[in-house]
C-alpha cells in the first residue's frame, strides 16, 4: 500500500488510491500547519517532496499563483492542492508558531522566499572615513555622507540599479534585480557616476572645512540568493551569498592597491568591450580562500 513519510516527524501513513496531501497528514495525526484551513491564501501548508514528485498532481491555478509570487521552487508544494498517488516523502517547513507568522500569506508584508539569481554588485565606501569622521562635528559628518548618499542615489537608479543597504560611510547597490539587461555594465556606469559625485562632494568639503573627500568603489558579479530577510516587521527583499561577499572584498582591495574603482575577473569580461581597465592586480581577497584577478576601472570606451 502506497505511504506518505513525513519528516521531521518520521511517521508514515499509509492511504489507497489517490488523496488530498494535507488531509493525509491531518488524518495522521501530523501537525501541518494550515492557516487558511486548506483554500490556497496562506501558504503555510508548504512541503518540501523529498521523493516521488512523479506521484504528485499538477499544480492547480491558486497554488501556481501562489508559487508564481513567492518564486517557490518546483519541489516546494502546497500540501492542500496536492493529491498524490503513490508513495512520497514530503517535508514540512512551516513548523511552528514563529515559521507561521514569518510566511503565512495571511499577513500583507511576505514577500517571496528566497531565490537564485545573477545579479552585479556594487559596494562603495569612504577612503579615509575614520579620519574624516575624527575631524569633522558628528552633524557635519552626517550632512557631509547624506550629500554623497543623495548623488550616488541618483548614479545608481539612472544606471538602472537600485540601493540595497547603507552601512555607516558605505552603500550597497545591486543591479540586474528586474532582468535589466547587461548588469555588469550598469554597475560599472554607476560606479564612474559616484566617483563624479564624490569629486563634486570633495570640493564642498574642502571648501567648508579644508579637507578632501574620496570613495572607492569595488563591483563583482555573480550568483546571489534574493530573498526577503529580516525579523517580522523589519524585513525587506536584499541580495546575500558569496558574490555579495566577493563585491564587498573586491572594493577593500582598493585601499591596498591604491586605486578608485576596481572590478573582479568576471565584470571585466562581461564589459571588455565597453569600458577602459588600468592596472590588473593578482591578489587574495580577505575572508577569501586563493587568488582573485581584480582590474582598475579608468573609464567607458568613447
Ligand atoms: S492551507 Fe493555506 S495554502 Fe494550504
Amino acid at each position: 500500500m502506497p505511504e506518505v513519510r513525513s519528516l521531521p516527524d518520521d511517521i508514515s501513513i499509509p492511504f489507497e488510491g489517490s488523496a488530498n496531501l494535507l488531509k493525509l497528514l491531518m488524518d495522521g495525526a501530523i501537525p501541518i500547519t494550515h492557516a487558511c484551513g486548506g483554500s490556497a491564501r496562506c501558504s503555510t501548508c508548504r512541503v518540501r517532496i523529498l521523493e516521488g514528485s512523479e506521484a504528485c498532481s499538477p499544480r492547480t491555478a491558486a497554488e501556481s499563483e501562489i508559487a508564481g509570487r513567492l518564486a517557490l521552487p518546483d519541489e516546494i508544494r502546497l500540501a492542500c492542492q496536492t493529491k498524490v498517488a503513490s508513495s512520497v516523502s514530503v517535508q514540512r517547513l512551516v513548523l511552528d508558531a514563529e515559521d507561521e507568522a514569518l510566511s503565512s500569506l495571511l499577513r500583507a508584508d511576505i514577500g517571496p522566499a528566497g531565490c537564485d539569481r545573477e545579479l552585479a554588485v556594487l559596494f562603495a565606501d569612504v577612503a579615509g572615513y575614520t579620519a574624516l569622521a575624527d575631524a569633522l562635528p558628528a552633524y557635519d559628518i552626517v550632512h557631509v555622507l547624506n550629500r554623497f548618499f543623495n548623488a550616488a542615489e541618483k548614479g545608481i537608479v539612472a544606471a538602472g540599479g537600485c540601493i540595497d543597504n547603507y552601512m555607516g560611510d558605505a552603500v550597497m547597490a545591486l543591479f540586474g534585480l528586474d532582468h535589466e539587461e547587461a548588469p555588469a555594465l550598469a554597475a560599472v556606469t554607476a560606479g564612474l557616476a559616484l566617483l563624479e559625485a564624490a569629486e563634486s562632494v570633495s570640493k564642498y568639503v574642502q571648501a567648508l572645512y579644508d579637507r578632501t573627500f574620496a570613495i572607492r568603489v569595488g563591483v563583482h558579479f555573480g550568483p546571489v540568493v534574493v530573498g526577503a530577510l529580516g525579523g517580522a516587521n523589519t524585513r525587506r527583499e536584499t541580495a546575500i551569498g558569496d558574490a555579495v561577499n566577493v563585491a564587498s572584498r573586491v572594493e577593500a582591495a582598493s585601499k591596498e592597491t591604491g586605486t578608485r574603482f576596481l572590478v573582479s575577473d568576471d565584470v571585466r569580461k562581461l564589459t571588455r568591450e565597453q569600458v577602459r581597465f588600468g592596472r590588473s592586480f593578482d591578489l587574495e581577497l580577505r575572508g577569501k580562500e586563493g587568488r582573485f584577478c581584480v582590474h582598475e576601472v579608468e573609464g567607458l570606451v568613447e
